[in-house]
């Protein structure tokens, strides 16, 4: 038997997910879960007992009696309640109109949700919706999230009205599909996300074709033997637990924030460098988080047996001097696979300890690979070992993981170029405010 596999494709309405989840569906031999349908469902029965679908008190005796009913039908999971099929329906200008309310009714989405996961008993699935990979299958490896500007996604939808023979205006599709996205995503249970580690695609100006083969693309990424491996794990927590007890005894070492460290799912940690302290100040915090990939420059690996130690912790050795296409790939490609990865945007030491520009690389970094960005600030290692002090001093060492730079807002900031640097920025602001904040006393234990 095949291996069971769960994707979750969500996205806000008319993003193409439906589309590309039957595709998928059809490709990887799994059965097609619309998971909208299912609050659709209850919003329908709601419509047909003339009962008022904003009122979430009344909504609890319509799910109790109704009984629903599963089949397979082409590949898709369909189904009847109380012995009645509602079909397209499901898809009619009263059900659209209500189903943000009823979708937001917390009863509502426990009973769902319990619904969508006995389906895994069936196979593979391929579900879409817009809680899957963060709700109802949050530890599935397979988590997509689609999306397009609302023009676009409107566009979409007034063509699928207008074939249908609906007459709805373009403007009043636009409308009712903003209403929409602010109520899925503002609503307080389960609202439109990104769910922690998902690939997103945008699917502005591509086919269903073109989307389906980077979603299946991602999957066999997925599934090639992990590049995390690369860690060998014994060796590093002894790395961590031996640097760790160093910089406890010499400079009254802290951790602070250490839980804005999402647990999985790429990520990039992205510290200031003042000292030869900060990468194993960084690292050791590693000892109550995950295990972290650091870059290094390539000449540390030279000496042999040191390249070797590095190798077994992890380290991806970089050519500071050349733009090192090898190291952004591997870098780029843990991510992919849901690894994490810590670097030092502004390149190299400082040389007064104050906070510098970032490097270029680090924005495209961070938008190839497609990861959120946890900035960090280390307090004090200067002090303790700066470029010109020759040697360690007992001076206080303090890591402070800062909260979490989404995807969501790093997507806010375009792409290509201009967009590198304004990552870059972005990341540099964030520990500046660290920085700021630590130093006035606002950050504490
Ligand atoms: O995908 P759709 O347009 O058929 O979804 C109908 C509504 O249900 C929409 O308001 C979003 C909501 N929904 C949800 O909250 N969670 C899901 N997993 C799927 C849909």
């Amino acid at each position: 038997m095949s291996k069971q596999r769960i994707i979750a494709i969500d996205g806000p309405a008319a993003s193409g997910k439906s589309t590309v989840a039957r595709e998928v569906a059809k490709r990887m031999n799994c059965i097609y879960v619309d998971s909208g349908a299912f609050y659709r469902g209850v919003t329908w029965k709601m419509i047909q007992e003339g009962t008022n679908t904003k009122n979430s008190v009344l909504v609890l005796p319509v799910l109790l009696k109704s009984k629903w009913n599963f089949k397979i039908c082409n590949g898709a999971v369909v189904f009847t309640i109380d012995g009645v099929e509602p079909g397209e329906a499901l898809r009619g200008k009263e059900v659209r109109e209500a189903v943000s309310d009823v979708a937001a009714m917390p009863a509502v989405r426990t009973y769902v949700v319990n619904r969508l996961r006995k389906l895994k008993k069936l196979g593979s699935l391929a579900m879409e919706g817009r809680d899957i990979g963060s709700v109802v299958f949050p530890k599935t490896p397979y988590k997509f999230y689609l999306d397009a500007s609302p023009e676009e996604r409107a566009k979409r939808r007034h063509a699928e009205l207008v074939a249908k023979g609906e007459t709805e205006k373009a403007q009043e599709v636009l409308e009712s599909l903003q209403r929409r996205d602010q109520k899925d995503s503002s609503r307080a249970t389960a609202p439109l996300k990104i769910a922690d580690g998902a690939y997103v695609i945008d699917t502005s100006g591509h086919g269903v074709e073109e989307v389906t083969r980077i979603l299946m693309d991602r999957i066999v990424d997925l599934e090639k033997p992990r590049t995390d491996k690369m860690i060998n794990p014994v060796w590093y927590r002894m790395t961590c637990a031996v640097f760790g007890a160093c910089l406890k005894v010499l400079n009254q070492y802290k951790v602070l924030g250490i839980t804005n460290v999402p647990k999985t799912g790429g990520v990039i940690i992205a510290s200031n460098h003042a000292s030869y302290i900060d990468p194993p100040a960084v690292g050791a915090s590693s000892r109550k988080m995950r295990m972290t990939h650091f870059m290094a420059r390539d000449t540390l690996f030279r000496n042999l047996l040191m390249g070797a130690f590095l190798r077994r912790v992890g380290v991806i050795p970089l050519d500071r001097e050349r733009g090192d296409v090898k190291a952004m790939k591997t870098a780029i490609q843990l991510l992919r696979d849901g690894a994490s990865v810590a670097l030092f945007p502004e390149g190299t030491r400082s040389p007064d300890g104050t906070l510098q520009p970032a490097k270029p690389g680090i924005g495209f970094l961070v938008a190839k690979g497609n990861a959120p960005v946890v900035p960090v600030y280390v307090h004090g290692s200067y002090e303790a070992w700066s470029k010109h002090s020759g040697g360690l001093r007992c001076k206080p060492v303090t890591v402070i993981f800062g909260q979490l730079i989404t995807q969501e807002e790093i997507r806010g900031l375009g792409s290509g170029r201009e967009a590198y640097s304004l990552i870059g920025e972005l990341i540099m602001k964030r520990i500046a405010e660290l920085k700021e904040n630590f130093e006035k006393g606002l950050i504490h234990e």
